[in-house]
């Protein structure tokens, strides 16, 4: 049987109508190659990538020639770490416990290759403690790469005073925004924010394309190309522009930041509701991530006593993740719910649900319904009398 409530928007989000019907006629009648401007169908093309450049830059509070399209944050992360790090061979890199692994796998990698990797340990909420990354800063420092939200357990990091520490020293502050980009206001001038990369698919835009801001003025940020081609946006990310799917970010960056108020408080309300829901109707289950600060659409539970993957096959009507969707195939506790000290010895399961624009009132009451069922049929006891879980 198919899901039939999507929980998962963490993992990925449908594309909007909207950003759709901007992006259709890229594919059939406007299909030019943006680097050629010698005919209407190149200009035209190159002109909707500019469009999307601005709209990219006006989320993060950038100017449009800061703006590098790519092919998602995986990439994104990649280009400014790796090429941030190539330009000062052997340097010390700062990162945090609980990133995504696009950036600790790029940051260990770094570390066997002979760079020095310092790893910031967070609390017991996911807080990265600004006065952590100003101890760990040093003479040799190039780089700080701190999340702007976590993607297991929504925790938005305190990055305007994580940017101001970085500031006073020499290093770049990186921030993979994958996970706030159109959810918290962002401004990489009051965030002093030096490189941000950020996906489409996260904010209901197309998969396979997002964009790395990169820092011009006071001081350009310099970086080495990680692959080498036709010298497209400016050398920095060669290839064939993805024209439908930039325009469709670009699409996305603006509705994105037209309802980011609404949206969070629709969707936050909703959350607290299944929260609460499961609270009250499940003994030995507790909430991973903050209460404050902590990302609208985000609700990360552990249950004790009852195995992850036994309550996942039980749901087949809902759409959730067990901790992230790139670990959830594996059996220990995520990296971000071990670095919170969440994780159990004995069995637990742990729950991500990621609620979204689309999703209803009655889904939610149904989704808290059929967990609360399905954990007490797993622990041996009948379903709950509906006055109990309504
Ligand atoms: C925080 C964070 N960074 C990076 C990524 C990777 O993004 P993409 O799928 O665009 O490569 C994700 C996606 O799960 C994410 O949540």
């Amino acid at each position: 049987m198919s899901a039939s409530i999507y929980l998962d928007h963490h993992s990925t989000t449908p594309v909007d109508p909207r950003v759709l019907d901007a992006m259709l006629p890229y594919f059939t009648q406007e299909y030019g190659n943006a680097s050629n401007r010698t005919h209407a169908w190149g200009r035209n093309a190159s002109a909707a990538v500019e469009q999307a450049r601005e709209q990219v830059a006006a989320a993060l509070g950038a100017r449009y020639s800061e703006i590098f399209f790519t092919s998602g944050a995986t990439e994104s992360n990649a280009i400014a770490l790796q090429g941030a790090a190539r330009r000062a061979p052997g340097a010390h890199l700062v990162t945090s416990a609980i990133e995504h692994r696009s950036v600790l796998d790029s940051m260990r990698r770094l570390e066997r290759e002979g760079w020095r990797l310092g790893v910031l340990p967070v609390d017991r909420h996911g807080f990265v403690d600004p006065r952590d990354v100003e101890r760990a800063l040093r003479p040799d420092t190039a780089l700080v790469s701190v999340m702007a939200a976590n993607n297991e357990i929504g925790t938005i990091e305190p990055i305007a005073e994580i940017g101001a520490a970085v500031r006073r020293s020499e290093a770049l502050f990186h921030v993979d925004a994958t996970q706030a980009v159109g959810r918290v206001p962002l401004d990489v001038e009051a965030m002093a924010i030096d490189l941000l990369s950020l996906s489409a698919h996260k904010i209901h835009g197309p998969k396979g394309v997002g964009a790395l801001y990169v820092r011009r003025r006071p001081r350009a940020v310099q970086l080495d190309a990680l692959v080498e081609g036709g010298g497209q946006e400016r050398g920095l990310r060669p290839g064939t522009l993805n024209v439908p799917g930039i325009v469709g970010l670009g699409a996305a960056c603006a509705l994105a930041l037209q309802s980011m108020e609404a949206d969070a408080k629709r969707i936050s309300a909703l959350r607290d509701r299944l929260q609460q829901r499961l609270l009250e109707s499940i003994e030995g289950l507790t909430v991973n991530g903050p209460v404050q600060h902590r990302l609208a659409a985000n609700l990360n539970v552990t249950i004790d006593g009852v195995e992850a993957e036994a309550l996942l096959l039980g749901l087949p009507e809902l759409a959730l993740s067990a901790g992230a969707a790139c670990s959830s195939s594996q059996a220990r506790p995520s990296h971000v719910i071990e670095a919170i000290g969440a994780a159990r010895s004995g069995t637990a399961a742990v729950l991500r649900f990621g609620i979204g624009r689309g999703n209803t009132t009655e889904e939610i009451d149904r989704a808290a319904c059929c967990v609360i069922d399905r954990v007490r049929q797993l622990r041996g006891r009948p379903p709950a009398p509906r006055n109990e879980t309504a």
